[in-house]
């Protein structure tokens, strides 16, 4: 799908990736972009930046109603949503300690504001014959997070969601596509907002041992702009997975060809990476044997 002239609703628009798609799809000539976000100021800069085509409205995409409204606004106001990119996501911190609370607060956003975003849209998107779902996942979700225990379970399940919508929809004329990127610049990978790029360069002033920097440890820190720009190439060709870092696919086809060497392999990397002998943003692929 071409994006000129589409209507594009973005959740976690005010910041990182979100933030970048909102830019990347108005340059694209998107006739409106709704930047979607619990962060109300951050949604209004980014929706301001956009000029003539960009809307911010206020939501927390785990409140159904929340979502709901935003669907139902955004067509009663601008009109008919092409592209509801499900982005806002968050990390989990911790293992089978995490409390209940963290479980429950990380599923809510990584999985059922996927649920939400599909339930408002695809009855309105069979209706005309058609619309796109996007749905911002992890290469978590193919693989796993070492550290990050809800991160990775809810990333699984935010890709199978993805998929059971591509195989239940896709002869109806609903598109899904699925993006999986490792480490990418923004707030999320080092924790402290603003800090991000700063900090990605290298190890310095960050920590290897926190989770969301083991990702950047396998395959390299892309820019939020550089994961826009595969998106875009992925609606375009209409595809399902969409892997900002190519060797994902590397990884995840090691994955399913040995599950137990693959198991071996992520549990050398998560020792390395405790051991800080593995170096944040290193390009190096993880060894399969
Ligand atoms: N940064 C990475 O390394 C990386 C890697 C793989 C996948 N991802 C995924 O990309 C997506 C975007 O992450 P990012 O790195 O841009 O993070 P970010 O923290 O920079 O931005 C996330 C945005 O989502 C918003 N948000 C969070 N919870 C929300 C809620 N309940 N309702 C509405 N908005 C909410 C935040 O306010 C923020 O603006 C997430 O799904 C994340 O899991 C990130």
């Amino acid at each position: 799908m071409e994006l000129r002239d589409r209507i594009c609703v973005v959740t976690g628009g005010a910041n990182g990736i979100g933030q970048a798609l909102c830019r990347r799809f108005a340059d694209e000539g998107a006739r409106a972009v709704i930047v979607v976000d619990k962060d109300a100021d951050g949604a209004l800069a980014t929706a301001e930046a956009l000029g003539s085509r960009g809307t911010a409205l206020t939501a927390d995409v785990t409140v159904e109603a929340d979502v709901e409204a935003v669907v139902e606004r955004t067509e009663a106001e601008i009109g008919p949503i092409d592209l509801f990119a499900s982005n806002a996501g968050i990390l989990g911190f911790g293992g089978i300690e995490a409390p209940d609370t963290v479980w429950e607060s990380v599923w809510s956003v990584n999985v059922l504001a996927h649920l939400y975003a599909a339930r408002a849209m695809i009855p309105l998107m069979l209706g005309r014959g058609g619309g796109y779902l996007l749905s911002t996942a992890s290469a978590a979700g193919l693989l796993s997070q070492p550290g990050d225990a809800p991160y990775s379970v809810t990333k699984h399940a935010a890709v199978a969601l993805a998929e059971w919508l591509a195989i239940t929809y896709g002869d109806l004329g609903i598109r899904v596509s699925c993006v999986c990127p490792m480490a990418v610049d923004t707030s999320m990978l080092l924790g402290v907002p603003g800090a991000a790029a700063e900090r990605a360069g290298g190890p310095a002033g960050s920590d290897a041992s926190r989770p969301e920097a083991q990702a950047a440890a396998v395959a390299g820190i892309l820019s939020p702009a550089r994961v826009a720009d595969s998106v875009v190439a992925g609606i375009r060709d209409e595809r399902f997975l969409i892997l900002p870092h190519p060797a994902v696919a590397t990884y995840e086809q090691r994955r399913a060809a040995d599950r137990d060497r693959w198991l071996a392999g992520m549990r050398r990397l998560s020792r390395a990476l405790a051991a800080g002998t593995r170096r944040v943003g290193s390009d190096a692929p993880p060894r399969a044997d």
